[in-house]
């Protein structure tokens, strides 16, 4: 088999076959193929696609790259829950407690931040000694102690996705619905839970900017995930945006505390109760509308938030957080940010919001490898309100006046106004 045959008929849009896909992704994660031809395969990809059949072959052989975990211990149907990235993105940390407190089973294998979206491993390393990292035996014991855990993607899983992925982000080639949907379904897929709900984003603070390519991703990966003989589903989700008001580490955690102690009850909220639902529905616990009334009762009554608390003593960390938030890290400075004209708030970009939280220091970037767990932007107004010029809109939280100023001027970009009221947009796009 020659890789130039290869690349030479994905470019033709002539399919690969089950053996040319897998000579491919075992030859590039054994360093046999080198760089620059699967570069040159991974952008034919980008430009003519790949069939649901390749899509999938692509997807196995990536997930057979390494380990591939044996979930049998826990003696229970599991459910796993992806989103595919966002800004203010803290559902994991709702949705873990809400649906082991129901009885589910959530085996949770999460990322840090990716660009400008932030990571679900940062936020948890937020509460004073939480450990993002256990061992197999311990993570399958909590899952079935405790209903759930969520560690970060360490070990061999996947190792084809490590180097294939780092490739792409420096090859131009991360958009591309074939190589997402075998990035994620290939994790999906080695971690091994029976259920799989997908969390798909859309708009501008996420990768698939369009309703199109949004439904396009997730018919692909539900596709994949059926074809390996697992019970899943999408559900394409508003990322127009930011999640709730917090957007950085121990803001979000805060905010994550606020819905369990039932403080507050935002889109944040009602989107997690929905996608609770349908994991519990998913995994046999009842229909859609029992699994609801589950989710909800489960929130109202506090045993989420005991269910939080347990997870979080369970893996080291400091769980009277769930009680005192102020030991959660705080930055030193905080500047309110007041609004320019007086209107309707018509829009958030997300997308500038994570970029201003990256630059106040929630995330790591080529120059800073360390993350200031304080630093982000917590708002007060919503979108869709009315508000007089002057009146704060939001809270500019880092570590000196500089950052907080610089942060600022563009976070002041990122916000729109406009003189009539707006309309709100739907938080649910479509299930598929
Ligand atoms: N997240 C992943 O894990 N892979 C992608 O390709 C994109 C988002």
């Amino acid at each position: 088999m020659q890789i130039y045959d290869l690349i030479q008929k994905t470019r033709r849009t002539q399919p690969l076959t089950t053996e040319e896909i897998h000579y491919l992704v075992k030859g590039f994660t054994s360093g046999e193929i080198p760089d620059y031809c699967m570069s040159a395969w991974l952008m034919a990809v980008c430009c003519q696609g790949l069939t649901d059949e390749e899509t999938l072959q692509l997807t196995l052989a990536m997930r057979d790259s390494g380990e591939c975990l044996d979930l049998f211990g826990i003696g229970n149907i599991t459910v796993d829950k992806h989103s595919t990235g966002g800004i203010g993105d803290k559902t994991t940390l709702l949705i873990a407690p809400i649906v082991a407190s129901c009885g589910g089973y959530v085996p949770k294998m999460s990322g840090r931040g990716l660009g400008f979206t932030g990571g679900t491993i940062d936020k948890l390393e937020s509460i004073p000694d939480f450990s993002v990292e256990l061992s197999r035996e311990k993570f399958i014991q909590q899952v079935k102690t405790i209903g759930c855990a969520v560690i970060s993607q360490s070990g061999n899983l996947t190792p084809a996705d490590k180097k294939i992925y780092a490739l792409r982000n420096l090859t131009a080639t991360v958009d591309s619905i074939p190589l997402i949907c075998s990035s994620i379904m290939s994790k999906k897929l080695a971690l091994g839970a029976d259920c799989i709900l997908l969390d798909v984003k859309c708009g501008n603070g996420a990768f698939m900017k369009t309703p199109e390519l949004a439904e396009n991703l997730a018919r692909a990966m539900v596709t994949v995930g059926k074809l390996a003989g697992k019970q899943c589903r999408a559900i394409i989700t508003n990322m127009n945006a930011p999640l709730g008001s917090a957007v950085g580490n121990a803001l979000e955690i805060k905010e994550v505390l606020a819905i369990l102690q039932n403080r507050k009850t935002n889109a944040l909220s009602e989107l997690v109760l929905t996608l609770s639902a349908h994991m519990l529905e998913l995994s046999g616990k009842g229909n859609l509308q029992e699994c609801r009334n589950k989710a909800e009762k489960a929130l109202l009554s506090g045993k989420a938030l005991e269910k939080f608390g347990e997870m979080i003593a369970a893996q080291g960390g400091n769980a009277a957080v769930t009680e005192h938030s102020e030991l959660l890290p705080e930055s030193a400075v905080k500047i309110p940010l007041r609004a320019k004209y007086s209107g309707y708030l018509s829009g958030i970009h997300s997308e500038k919001i994570g970029l201003a939280c990256l630059a106040l220091g929630a995330g790591k970037t080529a120059v800073r490898n360390e993350i200031d767990y304080g630093a982000g932007v917590e708002f007060f107004r919503q979108i869709g309100e009315y508000v007089q010029e002057g009146e704060i809109l939001c809270e500019i939280h880092g570590n000196s006046e500089m950052l907080c100023e610089q942060a600022e001027h563009s976070l002041q970009e990122a916000i729109q106004f406009s003189e009539n009221p707006v309309k709100e947009e739907p938080m649910i796009f479509g299930i598929i």
